[in-house]
């Protein structure tokens, strides 16, 4: 008896454990230890720089797996989601978790068989195929967006055919759509948007009857786009842009009668837009821009009466703006800028009444602009020329077109408009601003080099809102007495003012209490008047203004924030003061004869200085240590003087913001540095007397994009080891010591490889290039007329890659868009040209 009730008790006691576990948890142990065990394969790192959209609010991320405990209920851990009767987990959302690291093909994640909703977006992950979520085979939901993940997925998930959500934009993903994306019939949303995609679009994808919203933006996407899109009847958001799609746009797409925005900005796309797109009754925001269109606009695109946005910018579009645009009366943007479209002013556009957005910039209209412009009465910008954004503020530049006469002076009677760009126009006569409407909303007007005669009226001054005023360039003596007229003025752009006789930097500066931009650049400035004006301007251009020593009023100017005083003559050194004025972030020294930099102890060194442009100068002796203090600098140009001596060891303090270091052209000599800077995107020490061998800590230099050590003394061995840099796109070794053979590795996005002028040495494999997938996937195949071959022996061909062996080297050459296209905005920061 006793006996069998111990074994009985044994017996129950394991019994009870298991039950209580069930019974008071939702939660399977086995998929609460999958959890554990899956949160254990990454790192947090925490980052306020991922934001997240979680349903329309923005919120930081936060690690939400640090809530796990492993003695609760998993069902309510954050995150996940039990189905209420099986209690699988069924749901994992770890989006915006901080999650760190690298996604390995065994993860206990394919554990959970019966998951069915899988978020891991906004995170920091990373991996390759092969690609273990395709064991997921229950997966309705996946998303992946916005991590650093690479590979090819798309074969690898094919067999997850109950998929409706599939989102992976915002990663490294490479290959093509297969034909087999036509067994996903159940996808609603598909969103491979920046990511590098290449290929064709399957004509299969006209079987995804269920499509609603189709993202395949900024990848590498090339041929025609299938006549069978215009099978997704449900189709309701369709954006193609920023690929390399060409041909014509198939008149198949007037079918899918849902569409309320198409996007196709960025393509290659020709010929005529199909007048079938008129049938898209529901759109409402439609964008050619940037292909190369031609023809006509078709009037059929008159009946889309919902339409509020199009766009065309940047087309060869010819012929007039269709009359039946007048009735686009929900239309408040209308962009056609930099086209061949010709005739008078659109009058039919001035039946929309909600236009606030018109840019008809850089095409060929003639004649005068029409009084009648006031029946535009939303009309908030108003454009004849095409902006750049470029990082400097004054760099707004404008471009032409054809309007002639006077300007009617009932524009400023128009009472909602805020801005006119009219900037490089032929406009004439004098200006006027007639019954200036009160108060007058304008806030920019840009009317610089056009061929105004006479002064600027004083009634100017009724535009008391006028916060942007672009004279530069005007034919006539400006009197700077009418600005301080104009009490909400904020920029002022005047340079190259021919007609106006030497200005007074302290005279200009006097006729405001505080100024956000002055553009002087251009004119002859006088800078010497020592008299104190304080706190006035904060973004300076004095470029080109024949100045010949630096500006002592500038000392005062504690909100300096922006100073060009590039190409002027100034001689001797820097003022110490500079770095005590406690705003200044960008400063352009560059193409003056400065010999160096006055030091002094007594000075605080301003901490905010990201920076600092100081090339083309007599600049000598050693990079002086003050640089090594500006502890926010991110740029730094000591290019083309003759600095000599070591790059100093303290520059290591800036390892964790310099983002571009370029110290090409000097005298250098010594080492690279071995720090780790792990912010720097750019580095060139071309052209120095360096030696030593790379450092290896390189490899830390995970931002790295271009790596310049061209005409050295670095003696070394090929660096396959920078094959670690995921970044890294540009590398150049020309004319240095490197030695041996050039070992196989496959540089991720390498697009530039220039080992010419070395020792290297050895057999370069035939393939050598096929791991280089950036560079030989590009427009290799596209293009053969790109085919050149240098050198005298050649011992391996790739298509689209240049190489040859005289003493043992190569030169690859490809892939330019780096440099121009996506990362224009950039172009200040990237010095290798
Ligand atoms: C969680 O706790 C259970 C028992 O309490 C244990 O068996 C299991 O190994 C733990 N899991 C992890 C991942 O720590
Ligand atoms: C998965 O594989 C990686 C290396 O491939 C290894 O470091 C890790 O320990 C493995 N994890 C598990 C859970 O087996
Ligand atoms: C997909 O399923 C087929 C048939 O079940 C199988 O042969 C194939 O290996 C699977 N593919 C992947 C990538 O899992
Ligand atoms: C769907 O998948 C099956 C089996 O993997 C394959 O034979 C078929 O060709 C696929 N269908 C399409 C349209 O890709
Ligand atoms: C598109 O629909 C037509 C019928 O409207 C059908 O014949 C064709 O097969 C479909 N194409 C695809 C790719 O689904
Ligand atoms: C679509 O547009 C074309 C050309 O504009 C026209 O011929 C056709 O009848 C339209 N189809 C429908 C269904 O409206
Ligand atoms: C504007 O004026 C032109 C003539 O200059 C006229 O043809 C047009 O009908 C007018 N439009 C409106 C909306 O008043
Ligand atoms: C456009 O405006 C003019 C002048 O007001 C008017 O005669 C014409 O009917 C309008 N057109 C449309 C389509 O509304
Ligand atoms: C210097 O500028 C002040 C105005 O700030 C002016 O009054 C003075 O006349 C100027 N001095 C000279 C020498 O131009
Ligand atoms: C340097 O500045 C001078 C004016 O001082 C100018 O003429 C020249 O073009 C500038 N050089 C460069 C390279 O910008
Ligand atoms: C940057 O330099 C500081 C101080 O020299 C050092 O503590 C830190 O570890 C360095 N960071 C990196 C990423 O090397
Ligand atoms: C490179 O360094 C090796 C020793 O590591 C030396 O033998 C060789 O001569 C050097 N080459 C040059 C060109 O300096």
């Amino acid at each position: 008896m006793t006996l069998s009730c111990l074994f009985l008790f044994i017996f129950n006691f394991q019994d009870v454990i298991a039950f209580a576990t069930t019974a008071r948890y939702l939660c399977r142990p086995e998929q609460r230890n999958v959890l554990l065990e899956f949160r254990k394969e990454f790192k947090i790192r925490r980052s306020s720089s991922k934001l997240c959209n979680i349903n329309g609010r923005i919120v930081g991320s936060y690690p939400k797996t640090e809530s796990w405990e492993n003695n609760s209920d998993c069902c309510y851990w954050d995150g996940v989601t039990c189905d209420a009767k099986s209690k699988d987990v069924i749901k994992l959302d770890l989006s915006c978790s901080c999650l760190h690291g690298r996604f390995h093909s065994n993860t206990s994640l394919v554990r959970l068989q019966n998951l069915k909703t899988l978020d891991l977006s906004n995170n920091y992950l990373y991996g390759q195929i092969p690609f273990p979520v395709g064991e997921l085979s229950r997966l309705t939901s996946l998303s992946l967006s916005n991590n650093r993940f690479s590979g090819q997925i798309l074969p690898f998930i094919v067999n997850i055919s109950h998929l409706t959500f599939l989102h992976l934009s915002n990663n490294l993903f490479w290959g093509h759509i297969p034909f087999s994306i036509g067994n996903f019939s159940h996808l609603t949303f598909l969103d491979l948007s920046s990511n590098h995609f290449a290929g064709h679009i399957p004509y299969s994808i006209g079987i995804l009857s269920q499509l609603k919203s189709l993202r395949l933006s900024d990848n590498q996407f090339s041929g025609q786009i299938p006549s069978s899109l215009g099978n997704l009847s449900d189709l309701t958001s369709l954006d193609l842009s920023g690929n390399q799609f060409s041909g014509q746009i198939p008149s198949s797409l007037g079918k899918v009668s849902h569409l309320t925005s198409l996007q196709l900005f960025d393509n290659q796309f020709s010929n005529q837009i199909p007048s079938s797109l008129g049938n898209l009754s529901h759109l409402t925001s439609l964008d050619f821009s940037h292909n190369q269109l031609s023809d006509q606009i078709p009037s059929s695109l008159g009946k889309l009466s919902h339409l509020t946005s199009l766009d065309c910018y940047d087309n060869s579009l010819a012929g007039q703006i269709p009359s039946s645009f007048s009735r686009l009366n929900q239309l408040s943007n209308l962009v056609v800028n930099s086209n061949k479209l010709t005739g008078k002013f659109p009058i039919a556009l001035l039946n929309l009444t909600k236009l606030s957005y018109l840019s008809l910039s850089n095409n060929r209209f003639t004649g005068t602009l029409p009084p009648n412009i006031t029946s535009l009465s939303n009309l908030e910008f108003f454009f004849f020329f095409e902006t750049q954004l470029i990082l400097m503020p004054w760099k707004e530049l404008a471009y032409d077109n054809a309007f002639v006469g006077a300007l009617p002076s009932s524009l400023f009677n128009l009472p909602s408009l805020t801005s006119i760009y009219l900037t490089n126009n032929q406009l004439g006569g004098s200006l006027k601003f007639g019954n200036i409407s009160s108060p007058s909303k304008l806030r920019v007007l840009s009317l610089g080099s056009n061929q105004f005669k006479g002064p600027i009226p004083s009634s100017i001054s009724k535009l008391v809102n006028l916060e942007v005023l672009d004279i530069s360039h005007w034919n006539s003596n400006v009197d700077f007495g009418i600005f301080s007229l104009l009490r909400s003025l904020q920029r002022l752009y005047l340079s190259h003012l021919r007609a106006t006789p030497t200005i007074d930097l302290n005279t200009v500066l006097s006729c405001f209490k505080s100024l956000d931009l002055l553009d002087l650049s251009g004119n002859h400035v006088l800078a010497t008047n020592k008299t104190t004006v304080s706190d006035v301007i904060s973004n300076l251009n004095l470029s080109g203004c024949g100045i010949t020593e630096f500006p002592e009023l500038l000392r005062t100017q504690t909100l300096l924030q922006t100073l060009d005083i590039s190409n002027n003559k100034i001689k001797g050194h820097v003022p110490g003061w500079l770095w005590m004025l406690p705003n200044l972030g960008y400063l352009d020294l560059s193409n003056n004869t400065f010999i160096g930099f006055e030091t002094s102890t007594r000075h605080k060194l301003s901490s905010v200085l990201g920076h600092l442009f100081g090339s083309n100068n007599n600049f000598s002796g050693e990079v002086p240590s003050l640089i090594c203090e500006l502890h926010s600098l991110r740029t730094l140009d000591l290019s083309n003087n003759n600095f000599s001596g070591s790059i100093p060891l303290c520059i290591g303090n800036l390892n964790s913001t310099l983002s571009v270091l370029n110290v090409r052209q000097n005298r250098l000599s010594g080492c690279l540095p071995r720090n780790a800077f792990e912010s720097l995107r750019s580095l060139d020490v071309g052209h120095n007397q360096l030696v030593g061998k790379l450092p290896r800590s390189l490899v830390h230099f995970s931002a790295l994009e271009v790596l310049n050590v061209e005409s050295n003394m670095i003696n070394d061995t090929f660096p396959f080891w920078l094959n670690s840099l995921q970044e890294l796109r540009v590398l150049v070794l020309r004319s240095n010591a490197f030695h041996g053979p050039v070992h196989q590795a496959s540089f991720p996005n390498l697009q530039i490889i220039d080992i010419s002028h070395n020792h290297f040495s050895g057999i370069l494999p035939s393939d050598y290039f096929v791991n280089l997938r950036k560079m030989s996937s590009l427009e290799v195949n596209k293009d053969r007329s790109n085919l050149k071959y240098t050198g005298e022996a050649a011992i391996g061909f790739v298509p689209g890659i240049v190489f040859g062996l005289a003493i043992g080297y190569i030169l690859v050459c490809y892939k330019t868009e780096w440099f121009s296209g996506r990362n224009k905005h950039r172009s200040r920061s990237t010095p290798t040209r």
